[in-house]
């Protein structure tokens, strides 16, 4: 299993594992030891497919070698680009076996059979009307093995159509799953030792599951029952819109320890004239408006966001208010990235396109904003006693790592029956991307 791209994606991979299992399929590290090659694609930005392509190259000699030893590969793609570009896969990559897009994962076996028995590929790219996880296997371990730390998705698609976006074209529209079937999934991540839980969603705060009497459960309500869940110590959700950020939700954030601090809720841009052109929904000053309720619900809550520079007809002034945005307010960690055109998208069409050189220049000095605030957000940490949750080893020999609750990886010298636990820790220097720290004196030798 290769995979690229989101949370979202590596949640599927393991589903995909999963429903493969009974089939006598199971994991291994290098390709060229495996019966069946599943890349699992991204086709977010740019040269998403050349990538593919190119990567799919290099499968095709391991199938040409292994083909020389009598052993067959069953070749699948799957993933954004395979639902985007499925028709090309096939006419430019022949030896490709299966195609499969997002949403019809639980037809996996059935596909692998008609390749099998048709010795032709196979492709299915539909949206079907049956939601894939009521049909997916419960998954058996703990789908990252022996994790602390896991990923659920719980919220599919997007009804949004920003105007340079390609998710609502190939996850398809919003869905969100019933409230029983995922408190049942993380009732057996805990089980498994599971202490923290990411929610994933292209829109998670769009969650709008059924109860089982039929009403509506959001994100704030099914938040409420997980932290119920005896063990859970931790729950975050990405990605977020600040459209669908609602008044329950912001409350969580104060009632709710176990929700954490840390809420990736991307803006885009700073200029309410580009954000009107990307369909956004929102003005730069309801942005910061949200950001103000949000840190009076939570004072230490710490943001993280997305940004996009040369968006169609984005000048100077408007990127200067998206670095203006950012200074006011602050940002612990971001992503940016050149505007890149998206076939099928409005805003690959747009006029006033940005020259290349222009946004190389724009995406630098962001970055380096960004890089001086997330410096000074780690820095700000320090000298703090913080909750760790502890998840490995560390490289030395007696360390141990774990993160805080904005996430930040945390290293500190303690003994391995911490892992699993969270625990309090001083913190005592920063790294580039990294804390270290140290126990105080009740957990040095627990
Ligand atoms: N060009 C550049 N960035 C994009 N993103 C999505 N589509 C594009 C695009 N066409 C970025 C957005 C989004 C993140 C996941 O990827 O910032 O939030
Ligand atoms: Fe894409 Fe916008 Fe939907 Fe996010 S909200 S997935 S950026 S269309």
């Amino acid at each position: 299993m290769i995979t690229w791209g989101c949370q979202m994606n590596v949640y599927d991979s393991a589903r995909m594992t999963d429903v493969l299992r009974p089939l006598g399929y199971t994991p291994v590290d290098a390709p060229d030891s495996a019966d069946m090659i599943i890349l699992n694609t991204c086709h977010i930005r740019d040269r998403a497919a050349e990538k593919v392509f190119s990567e799919l190259g290099r499968l095709r000699l391991i199938k040409e070698e292994r083909k020389a030893s009598g052993r067959e590969t069953v070749i699948a793609v799957a993933g954004c680009v395979a639902q985007a570009e499925g028709e090309q896969i096939l006419a430019r990559a022949p030896y490709v076996d299966i195609v499969l897009g997002p949403q019809t994962y639980h037809r996996l076996p059935e596909m692998v059979a008609r390749a099998a028995r048709a010795g032709g590929a196979v492709i299915d790219t539909d949206f079907p009307a049956e939601q894939k996880f009521d049909f997916l296997p419960e998954d058996a371990a703990p789908q990252t093995s022996g994790n602390l730390t896991a990923f659920l998705t719980i919220q599919e698609g997007c009804d949004k159509f920003c105007s340079f976006c390609v998710v609502p074209y190939t996850r398809g529209a919003e869905s969100s799953r019933p409230m029983v079937s995922v408190v049942a999934e993380a009732r057996r991540m805990v089980e498994g030792g599971v202490r923290e839980i990411t929610l994933l969603g292209q829109n998670v705060n769009a969650y709008h599951g059924q109860n089982p009497d039929g009403s509506v459960c959001g994100l704030a309500e099914l938040a409420g029952m997980l932290s119920d869940i005896p063990g859970l110590r931790r729950i975050r959700y990405t990605t977020s819109h600040p459209r669908d950020m609602d008044q329950a939700l912001i409350d969580a954030h104060r009632d709710m320890p176990a929700l954490m601090p840390f809420l990736h809720l991307p803006v885009q841009s700073g200029s309410d004239r580009i954000l009107k052109a990307m369909n956004r929904g929102h003005t730069a000053a309801e942005y910061r408006a949200l950001v103000l309720r949000l840190r009076e619900a939570r004072p230490d809550l710490a943001l993280s966001s997305d940004f996009i520079v040369g968006h169609p007809g984005e000048t100077d002034e408007d990127f200067e208010a998206t670095m203006q945005l950012i200074r006011d307010v602050g940002f612990a960690q971001a992503f940016s990235f050149k505007y890149s055109p998206r076939p099928g998208t409005p805003a690959a069409g747009a006029p006033g396109q940005v020259p290349e050189n222009v946004k190389d220049v724009r995406l630098q000095a962001l970055q380096a904003l960004l890089r001086e605030q997330q410096d000074a957000f780690n820095q700000s940490v320090v000298g703090r006693v913080v909750p760790v949750l502890f998840t490995g080893t560390g490289r030395k020999p007696g360390q141990i790592t774990g993160r805080s609750p904005w996430l930040q990886p945390v290293h500190v010298d303690g003994p391995q029956s911490l892992i699993g636990r969270e625990v309090p820790v001083r913190l005592t220097a920063r790294f580039s991307n990294s804390l270290s720290g140290s126990l105080t004196e009740e957990y040095v030798r627990a």
